[in-house]
């Protein structure tokens, strides 16, 4: 049995969607054994682990994830799962499992629909509203949603924590909630999507896009859909959520311009290096608007150095200046600590 199966866990986890980044916090968590997450010293027991098509488990007293993670790897689907909850008119397989699975946080890691948000926002709904926490590395229900889901977790009395929608597991949202109080801000720059920062590196290498690309999905970064990556979507999404929770803008996606590199010239990129410069997917918002755009910059700027998955965020205050932080090289276990660590925080009840 795995060793976070223990009774006395103080929260009760379900995790809806099991692909790279479902996958990944059960490593995380299957390697936390008995050590204490956070100050507080709380443990995490997964109870149930819901997919599309690879099955969907239950286990009140602890999902054994070092099986369900080998079971999945060898043979495409967890170990013993039934048929539980064939979807009905009126509910999804996933809605019932929320509904179902006793558990004090929905985890929600399922695939991201850019420009529907569903059926992500349908789960977080569902959870909310049956009084669970909910975590989500879902970007769209919180770019598209973030008020209405808001007021249903405050409505219900609980929490909805994004951190890993943007720079994975860098503390951006509780960095500002934690540790800016007091100060406004102002407006932001990043370079926030991975995906299109290695694809840029790769082709001013000689690589194609579809190269790239490929690169980009054999590591697992890229989206399941990766015309989401290439046409700005991603990045499109992130801005979003930042000028929403951060500048308490009211930006829908839809307003924010969108510059993607579908079609890029090769002799954009190489006119670029030969004056010196670096063309990066920019994403920026100030008191005007937000946008998502190919920028060239120079070699002495700071984000030029920000190669392959690595990502940046400068963020403009009126009392701190400035604000710059760096992700170097961030895979799927990064995105899983942002969920941990919004896991901890609900754990200890901030
Ligand atoms: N990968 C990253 O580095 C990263 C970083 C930050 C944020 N994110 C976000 O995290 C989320 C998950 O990413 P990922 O890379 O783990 O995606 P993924 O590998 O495609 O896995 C998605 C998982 O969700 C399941 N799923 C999809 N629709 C479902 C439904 N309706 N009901 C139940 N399960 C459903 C899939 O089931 P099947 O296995 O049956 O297909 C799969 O297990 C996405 O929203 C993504 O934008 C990812």
């Amino acid at each position: 049995m795995n060793r976070t199966h223990r009774a006395g866990a103080d929260m009760r986890v379900a995790i809806l969607g099991f692909g790279n980044v479902g996958r990944a916090l059960a490593r995380l968590l299957a390697a936390e054994g008995d050590r204490p997450a956070g100050r507080a010293g709380t443990s995490f027991l997964v109870t149930g682990i819901c997919t599309r098509t690879r099955g969907t488990l239950i286990r009140p007293e602890g999902v054994d994830l070092v099986r369900a993670l080998d079971s999945i790897e060898r043979e495409g689907l967890l170990p013993g799962a039934e048929a539980l909850f064939p979807s009905t008119p009126a509910r999804s397989t996933a809605e019932r499992f929320i509904l179902e699975c006793p558990a004090d946080i929905v985890v929600e890691a399922t695939t991201l629909d850019a420009r529907t948000a569903e059926p992500a926002t349908t789960h977080i709904m569902a959870a909310l509203s049956a009084g669970k926490h909910v975590v989500t590395a879902n970007k769209g229900p919180v770019a598209w949603h973030f008020r209405q889901l808001e007021a249903s977790a405050r409505a219900n009395g609980v929490r909805l924590l994004f951190e890993s929608t943007v720079m994975d597991g860098a503390p951006v949202f509780n960095m500002a909630r934690r540790c800016l109080r007091g100060c406004s801000i102002l407006g932001f720059r990043g370079i926030l999507n991975s995906t299109t920062n290695l694809v840029l590196d790769l082709m001013e290498e000689g690589a194609t896009l579809e190269d790239g690309l490929a690169k980009a999905r054999e590591m697992g970064i890229a989206e399941a859909d990766p015309s989401l990556d290439v046409e700005g979507w991603d990045a499109v999404l992130k801005t979003t959520i930042l000028a929403t929770v951060l500048m308490d803008s009211h930006l829908s996606p839809a307003e924010v311009h969108r510059e993607g590199m579908v079609g890029l010239d090769p002799a954009r990129l190489d006119a670029a290096r030969n004056a010196g410069r670096v063309l990066k997917l920019l994403c920026e918002a100030d008191g005007t608007g937000a946008r998502v755009r190919l920028a060239e910059l120079p070699r002495t700027h700071p984000f030029s150095i920000v190669r392959g998955t690595s990502s940046a965020l400068t963020i403009a205050t009126d009392l701190m200046g400035e604000i710059t932080i760096f992700e170097d090289d961030p895979g799927p276990i990064q995105t899983a600590y942002g969920i941990l660590a919004d896991m901890i925080e609900i754990a200890e009840g901030n």
